[in-house]
This record gives C-alpha cells, structure tokens and sequence, in this order.
C-alpha cells in the first residue's frame, strides 16, 4: 500500500499513537507508517496483579488511537485496553479509538443454547463503558458483531491482502478450489473464489457441545485432481482444518493451502498443523506468532499498513471506504 504521508489538518490535533502491550511489533510498524512515534506510557503490573497506567505526556485535546489486540493472555489484555482507555480518557483526550486488530469473544455472539451469555456484546459494552469513542477491526467473526456497539467504527478486512497473495501464486496452482468449513464464512469465501476466479466447496462442519471440538461431515461440490484454498476467519485449535482436510483429502484434493485472517493457534494447533499435509498457511499479523508457532509453512502477511492508512483517514476526516474501491 502507498503511505501518503499527508499532512492535512484534522479537527483534533495530531495523531497521538499508545499501545498496550499485547503486540508490540504491530504497533511499531503502524507508527513507522505513520511517521509518528509511539507516546511513552508505563504499564505495571503490581504484586497483586492489578495492572496500572501512566502517560508520559498529556493527551488533552488530542486525537488518540490505542492499539491493543485481544491475543493470549486474552483476559489480561482486555483488561489492559478497558484501564489504558479509562488513562485516556481521564486525561481529557479529545477522541479515544481503539484499534484491536483481533477480537476475542466474537465467537460468543448469540444464545443460540439456554442460559449462556453473549460476551462478544459484553466486550463491546465495557470498551464503550471505558471510555472509547470508536473503534477499528479486522474480520470480525460475524459482520452483526459491528451492531453490538453504539460507537461508530470500521470493520477492516484482510481479504484483500491474502487474495492478492493466492492470486500472485494461482498460475502455480492445478484446478484450485475454494473450501469453507463454515456455513457462516460462505459469503467471503464465495468472495475469494471470485476473485481467483475458481470454483468453491464446503465442508459441513458440526461443532460437539461446548468443547472446542468439531467434526467435519462431508463436502459440497467437486475437490477430485483439485489443489485445495481452506478460507476462514481464524484457526483456533486447528480442530476444523483438520477435520476439513481429511474430508477432501478423502474426495481426492491434491495440494492444500490454509488461508486466515488471525493466526489465534491456541492448545493443540501447533502439533496438528505440523502433522498435517499443508502446503502453506497464510494469514496475518493481526495476533503476534511466537517463534514456536512460527511453523516453516506459515506465511505471514503483514496488515500493518492497512491499520496506519485507515487511521491516518479516521484523524483526517477521509473516508475508509474508498480505500477498498467501495
Ligand atoms: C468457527 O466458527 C470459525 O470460523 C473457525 O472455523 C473456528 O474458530 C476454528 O476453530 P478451531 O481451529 O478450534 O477448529
């Protein structure tokens, strides 16, 4: 992406850049994009393990973004992200948007069985409560989620930044195939498929009870002789990648290719994806990888110029939409 170093003025003063302390390497990307230092803050943790902060310098008046995503340790890092906007606010920032590239609890998004909760809407009301007064995000598990907040933001998306990639290597590719596993991510990967121009199959998949655990049941549509583009929003436990992959391996796919917006790769992910037949998967920074899960099949993409670009049109006043042609 072009980093149009524009410097219009906005009605608040300049971009003023924090981060928790969730991903570092993100954040210092955006901010070398942006041509802006991250501001000093301290973030301690005490003994008893209440979690403080202190600004380095005052924020009144100002435009601030707080980039904070929802990665492990999860609970500790939302909690980080409600205090650091609480810090903001209470230091009369003029605007607070908080930029969590992943967000942890989308999947927790309806009742859909008696007496549980619907945390993702939780999340959005304490980020409110916080203080924030918009937010940025990528690929949110369900495009509803957006309608949990009553602030305004933008749901970004990695799409274009992992098809551009599958279409630089699709001349490499034999009869490539799109697959969900999710009914739910049909529309996306119908999007992907068009834009490969290649046909698309689903995998039904059925999630067991509570657990983590799913089992796919069989596959929609033609994966014979065909390499095969896994798509979905994120790969937790690995749990539906693998089950995805016997079941086309067993419909005769030749070469498998993962693709995700978030590398969450949480308990047994790691042992899975290396024992399983993946020619690569690629996905995003939207998470930080630890050199363990830095598996040598894993490609990834870095968003973070998308994020820098999409805050430095929020400071300005710019629409986002036009960035994406749309
Ligand atoms: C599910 O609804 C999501 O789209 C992903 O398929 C899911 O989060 C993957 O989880 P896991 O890797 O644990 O199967």
């Amino acid at each position: 992406m072009r980093n149009h170093r524009r410097t219009e003025n906005s009605m608040y003063g300049g971009i003023k850049l924090f981060s928790g302390t969730s991903h570092p390497l993100l954040a210092a990307e955006i901010a070398a994009y942006l041509d802006v230092p991250l501001c000093g803050r301290d973030i301690v943790r005490f003994p008893n393990e209440n979690v403080f902060w202190r600004l380095h310098e005052s924020v009144r008046g100002q435009d601030v973004f707080l980039i904070q995503t929802m990665g492990s340790p999860v609970s500790e890092n939302i909690l980080e992200l409600l205090i650091g906007i609480d810090c903001l606010r209470r230091d009369s920032a003029a605007r607070i948007t908080v930029v969590i590239p992943y967000m942890a609890y989308a999947r927790s998004d309806k009742k859909d069985q008696p007496r549980v909760p619907i945390t993702a809407r939780l999340m959005a009301d304490l980020i409110e409560t916080a203080g924030a007064d918009r937010y940025i995000t990528v690929d949110l598990h369900a495009g509803q989620i957006q309608g949990f907040f009553s602030i305004p933001g933008d749901e970004l998306t990695a799409f274009h930044t992992l098809s551009d990639y599958f279409v630089s290597r699709r001349d490499e590719m034999i009869n490539p195939v799109i697959v969900t596993a999710d009914l739910g991510f049909a529309k996306r990967g119908r999007n992907f498929a068009a834009k490969l121009q290649c046909p698309m199959a689903f995998v039904e998949k059925r999630r067991i009870g509570n657990t983590a655990q799913s089992e796919a049941l069989t596959v929609i549509g033609d994966v014979d002789g065909c390499d095969v583009i896994i798509v979905d929003d994120e790969i937790s436990t690995g749990g539906s990648v693998q089950n995805t992959i016997e079941v086309v391996k067993s419909h005769g796919a030749r070469d498998i290719y993962v693709c995700c917006s978030h590398a969450v790769f949480a308990g047994p992910a790691i042992e899975r994806l290396r024992a399983l037949p993946i020619k690569e998967i690629v996905t995003t920074n939207t998470l930080p990888l630890s050199p363990e899960k830095a598996l040598p099949n894993v490609r990834v993409l870095s968003i973070g110029s998308l994020l820098g670009e999409v805050i430095r049109r929020v400071h300005e006043g710019r629409s986002v939409g036009e960035l994406f042609n749309e």
